[in-house]
């Protein structure tokens, strides 16, 4: 199972009809899609890229769907556009790292900003808030934004619980899955 698709079936326990959610890189849509449709009408889900071009190709595939809005700025300006009553409030907050697959590969997420939106994001997960965060070591530039928010996670109090999932035979630099459960 891909990084991607385990992310999902972690986060379908968590995200309830009614709840909020962020996705930090929408991309495509395709996990924007995914939160809005766990969270239903009822609920509100915040996307944030940087690409023009992937905002158009998402809000295509979440036309019509009330719950979500969709940000044409970083993660890591996030604190800018959430309500303030987001706070303590998120049942998640997903980051798929990397490129938009089919689109300019020049155009990826980096470490710098990669730790100040997740840094920002963890303020915002309600107890038992889930963050999850697919990581891509085998892309230009990956390895070294993986370590260093392997390293960010690792070090966190307590009040985090954090998991680490890859495949650990034959695939080199495979991708890998972070959860980060807000247990208190
Ligand atoms: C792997 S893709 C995301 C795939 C997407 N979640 C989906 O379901 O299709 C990574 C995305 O992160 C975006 N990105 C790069 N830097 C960013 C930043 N600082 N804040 C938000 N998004 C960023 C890229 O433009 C790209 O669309």
């Amino acid at each position: 199972m891909r990084a991607t698709e385990l992310a999902h079936l972690i986060l379908q326990r968590a995200v309830k009809p009614g709840a909020w959610a962020v996705d930090a890189t929408v991309g495509n849509g395709y996990d924007t899609l995914f939160l809005a449709h766990c969270v239903g009408p009822t609920g509100r889900v915040f996307g944030f890229d940087v690409q023009e071009t992937a905002l158009a190709a998402a809000a295509q595939r979440v036309h019509g769907l009330p719950q979500v809005t969709l940000y044409h700025s970083g993660h890591e300006r996030l604190v800018e556009h959430l309500p303030a009553d987001a706070k303590s409030r998120l049942a998640a907050v997903m980051f798929n790292l990397g490129y938009l697959p089919g689109g300019d590969h020049s155009i990826v997420t980096r470490a710098e900003t990669t730790l100040t939106g997740l840094g920002h994001a963890l303020g915002y997960l309600a107890a038992g808030g889930l963050m999850t965060l697919v990581l891509y070591p085998g892309h230009p530039g990956g390895a070294d934004e993986a370590a260093a928010v392997r390293d960010f996670a690792q070090h966190l109090p307590a009040d985090y619980a954090v998991t680490q999932h890859t495949r650990i035979n034959a695939l080199h630099q495979a991708p890998e899955l972070l959860v980060i459960e807000r247990t208190a």
